[in-house]
């Protein structure tokens, strides 16, 4: 690396952990995902044959799934249902649990987590499916089950005892964790991170569902409080489900969706707050996270204010909006003229990269304006956001001075709103080919694939 470089990299480090000389304050919740890892998503193991970022139902993008795959099954595959699905088929039980655990255990290394420390982040989002709370998941070692609402869905299960020791892991080099729960039986959201896609999400059309939707959830806060005191220290955050009910139709979906969320908001408050511990300051945060896709903003903070006490709004309720510009037309860039905002290529005179950097900086302003504007929500947060500009990666903006001024602009903005988490999307994407660039930290600051 050369010194130019170098001192750009430690600017955008010390930018990223908050402890930048000319900023105002430093966001407390500030870290990576680690997307791919305990749920995976096909895009990110598309090895450089696709390149969109959002599923689509009649395009299988998922091709490998190392170690033990490495160059595929001669089959590609929807999501992380379908993969197992498939490999049991074409091989068997034994050989689905191999791949998945061979892949858990070899893909957040322990020299990540170091490169990670060096960065100075301090949080890590831990997105887990359904899958780790439930019976199987208490026995010694994982096993294959399957959707209760798709029999050709399958998942290998997370074992509790794994994820403690995985907990460990962060701890040991003090780095503290937000629990996500990303999928729920049946499918709670239309995307491949729900596990079942390409087929319908069931959860909230059906009771049972939503029952055993509330069982994973006790399930979790049990775990969470059968924690050792020092693992308890470490987890500082817990999001009940990540996304909910995003892409489907709000009339239908959005009442069923709030109602079910409140009543697992309820379980959270009767198990953690008021069973925990006595002191409200080392109760973890819990990150509600939302989707303009299901509903308005309006609502989401009429949903708040009916939720949660004013006590609990500054103790412990934090709202959690995603951003990404790959999806934010008004403040897009790409390669082709005429297809978005701004050409990636007007980055290369002075006059024209300073305009992308205004592009950028008011897409980053208005991402939870309308919040901070109201002014009720003490605790706002962005769970997931990227240096993205387009939602196929091939079109979108890959030269250092855009990514750069994606970096900057959206952690200047972040800070200057005041928000209370910043969670990059996500740690790493090696399998992700041309993702790589603008998706994964590590890659962007240069401390590897
Ligand atoms: C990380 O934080 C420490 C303590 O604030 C600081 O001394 C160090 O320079 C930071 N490292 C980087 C790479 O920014
Ligand atoms: C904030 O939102 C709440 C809930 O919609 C509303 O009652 C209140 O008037 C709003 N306050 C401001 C300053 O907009």
């Amino acid at each position: 690396m050369n010194g130019m470089k170098l001192q750009v990299v430690s600017l955008l480090i010390s930018l990223l952990a908050g402890s930048a000389p000319a900023a105002a304050d430093s966001i407390p919740h500030v870290g990576v995902n680690l997307g791919g890892w305990f749920l995976i998503e096909e895009w990110m193991f598309s090895f450089g044959q696709f390149d969109r970022v959002a599923e689509m139902s009649d395009l299988p993008q998922g091709v490998v799934m190392p170690p033990l795959l490495p160059d595929g099954m001669g089959e590609n595959w929807y999501g992380e249902g379908d993969l197992v699905n498939k490999i049991v088929a074409k091989y068997d039980e034994d050989f689905a649990v191999q791949v998945i655990e061979a892949h858990r255990q070899t893909y957040i290394t322990d020299e990540d987590i170091a490169a990670m420390k060096s960065a100075n982040i301090t949080n890590v989002r831990m997105p887990l499916g359904w899958w780790a709370f439930v019976e199987e998941s208490l026995k010694d070692a994982s096993e294959v089950i399957t959707d209760p609402a798709h029999s050709d869905m399958k998942f290998v299960t997370i074992t509790q005892e794994a994820l403690r020791t995985e907990i460990q892991r962060f701890k040991d080099e003090g780095i503290n964790i937000l629990l996500d729960i990303h999928a729920m039986p049946g499918g709670s959201s239309e995307g491949s991170y729900s596990g079942i896609f390409p087929s319908t999400p069931m959860f909230w059309d059906d009771e049972d569902l939503m029952d055993l939707g509330y069982s994973i959830i006790e399930s979790l806060c049990d775990f969470y409080l059968g924690l050792d005191k020092d693992l308890q220290d470490s987890v500082t955050g817990i999001t009940l489900l990540n996304e909910p009910a995003h892409n489907m139709d709000i009339d239908m979906y959005e009442s069923v969706m709030t109602n079910w969320l409140a009543g697992a908001i309820d379980i959270y408050r009767k198990k953690i707050v008021e069973g925990g511990s006595d002191d409200v300051e080392s109760v973890p945060k819990l990150f509600v996270n939302l989707i303009e896709t299901a509903m308005s903003d309006q609502n989401m903070l009429d949903f708040f204010h009916s939720t949660f006490s004013p006590k609990e709004l500054q103790n412990w309720a934090v709202l959690d909006i995603h951003h990404y510009f790959a999806w934010d037309g008004g403040h897009n860039g790409c390669y082709e003229e005429g297809s978005c905002s701004y050409q990636c290529s007007d980055s290369t005179t002075e006059e024209g990269l300073s305009a992308i950097q205004e592009i950028i900086k008011d897409g980053a302003a208005e991402s939870h304006k309308f919040f901070f504007d109201n002014g009720t929500i003490p605790l706002v947060s962005c769970s997931e956001y990227s240096l993205a500009t387009y939602d196929t990666s091939n079109d979108a903006c890959r030269g250092q001075a855009v990514l750069n001024a994606m970096f900057q602009g959206q952690k200047d903005s972040f800070r200057e709103q005041g928000l209370f988490g910043a969670f990059f999307w996500t740690w790493k994407m090696p399998y992700g080919g041309t993702h790589e660039d603008a998706w994964s930290l590590k890659k962007f600051l240069g401390l590897g694939s």
